[in-house]
């Protein structure tokens, strides 16, 4: 996210700032997918735009072999990237604000924390995010910033395989609300 990096927070390890998700060239890129991982709007429609449909026949074949039901809110899987600059896909589904009996924060949170441990898992060390579940899944930006910078944090004290997570927001406006209301230590 050269052209537009921000603010570098967590010892620098995290990287806030304005830019399309699809276009960072990171080891792995997270889609705010939906249950059915085939797609949709938003952040989901446009990594599959660009990604190409190769993405989409690997979402296929983890709801065959895998997820029939669908990918339940929280959990996160991995895919290649297709024509993406990014080299993976990480698919999470993000919570639905409001419908989650009142499991929204911790639903959010595992977004973070199972794309994070995923990308360890794969041996992956740049992610960038979009910021889940604040777009047609109607989450609060304010309370989404306070949960994710949250979870973020926690994870980067107990790990140092991640060296870069970036924060990609669609707009100045909505990234400065994540500013005032991250909970990053300085
Ligand atoms: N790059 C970065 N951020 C983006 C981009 C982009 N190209 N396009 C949209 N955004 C921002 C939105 O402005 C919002 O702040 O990403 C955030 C998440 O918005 P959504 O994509 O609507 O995701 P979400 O709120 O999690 O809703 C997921 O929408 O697209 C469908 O299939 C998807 O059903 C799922 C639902």
């Amino acid at each position: 996210m050269p052209e537009q990096t921000k603010t570098a927070l967590a010892g620098g390890r995290v990287l806030v700032g304005v830019g399309d998700i699809t276009a960072q060239a990171v080891d792995a890129i997270v889609n705010a997918a939906n249950r059915t991982l085939l797609g949709g709007g938003g952040v989901d429609g446009v990594i599959h735009r660009v990604g190409g449909a190769r993405i989409k026949e690997e979402c296929k074949e983890l709801r065959r072999t895998r997820f029939p039901k669908g990918l339940p809110t929280g959990e996160a899987v991995l895919t290649g990237g297709g024509a993406l600059p990014a080299r993976h896909v990480i698919h999470t589904v993000g919570p639905i604000w409001g419908r989650e009996g009142g499991r929204e924060a911790e639903l959010l949170a595992a977004c973070y924390r199972n794309s994070l441990a995923l990308a360890i898992e794969h041996g992956l060390a740049t992610v960038a995010f979009p910021s889940i579940s604040t777009g047609a899944f109607s989450y609060p930006r304010e309370e989404a910033a306070a949960v994710s910078s949250a979870a973020i944090a926690e994870f980067l004290r107990e790990d140092d395989a991640v060296r870069e997570v970036r924060l990609v927001f669609f707009s100045s406006g909505d990234m400065n609300v994540f500013l005032r209301h991250q909970q990053f230590d300085e």
